[in-house]
């Protein structure tokens, strides 16, 4: 089906990929790691400021496959009007996120965004205007709605699909946990065991 290949194709494109030259032929397999948030939910820009911003400054990076998904407890009704927690600016603000991932891959610059100092304004507004954005976020709904277990708060943190609950902040603890390779550097401080 055309809606759902084009929905694939904008997944993977949503994802951040900071991929580092690999060492051997067959590197283990990057920890996937997932956000689910709306832009307004103060608890969410907590954590994405100043706790998830800091593996941007960590080669930890390099063994992560981040997905942001910004949609939250939003729920899109039949006629494609999307109702969002905290009311439409937040609709319009999660679009726009939405767009920016596939704009920015610096995170530095998309943090500044997330903070309200857009860079790369027109490129992103023209996606958020031009029908991108709405199909970004309606992949970012069914994303959500397919949650297993489903979130029961936000912001929802994933490793591997495993929701870490109340412990979302130590998020780096189960990446290192997850990874199949060899310890990791940016790990030995870490109590993962
Ligand atoms: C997350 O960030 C907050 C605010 O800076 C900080 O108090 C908390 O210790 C951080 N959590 C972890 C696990 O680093
Ligand atoms: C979609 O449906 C909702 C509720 O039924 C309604 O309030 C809204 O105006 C509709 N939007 C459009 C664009 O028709
Ligand atoms: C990301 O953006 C920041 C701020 O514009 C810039 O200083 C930095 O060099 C950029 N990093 C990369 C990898 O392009």
């Amino acid at each position: 089906m055309a809606s759902s290949f084009s929905a694939r194709v904008l997944l993977s494109v949503i994802n951040f990929s900071f991929s580092t030259p690999a060492i051997s032929q067959y590197p283990p397999e990057k920890v996937s790691l997932s956000i689910y948030y709306e832009t307004l939910c103060p608890a969410c820009s907590e954590f994405i400021v100043y706790n998830l911003s800091k593996i941007f400054e960590s080669s930890i990076l390099g063994i992560v496959d981040l997905n942001l998904v910004p949609y939250g407890n939003a729920k899109q009704l039949w006629n494609r009007t999307t109702i969002c927690t905290h009311g439409s600016d937040e609709c319009m603000l999660n679009t726009i996120q939405a767009c920016n991932f596939i704009v920015n891959n610096n995170f530095s610059e998309w943090i500044s965004c997330f903070e309200r100092r857009p860079e790369k304004r027109r490129i992103i507004i023209d996606c958020y205007l031009h029908g991108l954005g709405e199909k970004l976020e309606s992949q970012c709904a069914m994303e959500t709605s397919y949650l297993y277990p489903p979130l029961e708060y936000l912001p929802w943190v994933t490793v591997n699909n495993i929701p870490l609950r109340i412990d979302f902040q130590n998020f780096v603890k189960y990446i290192c946990k997850a990874y199949k390779g060899s310890p990791h550097r940016n790990c030995q401080w870490t109590p993962y065991l």
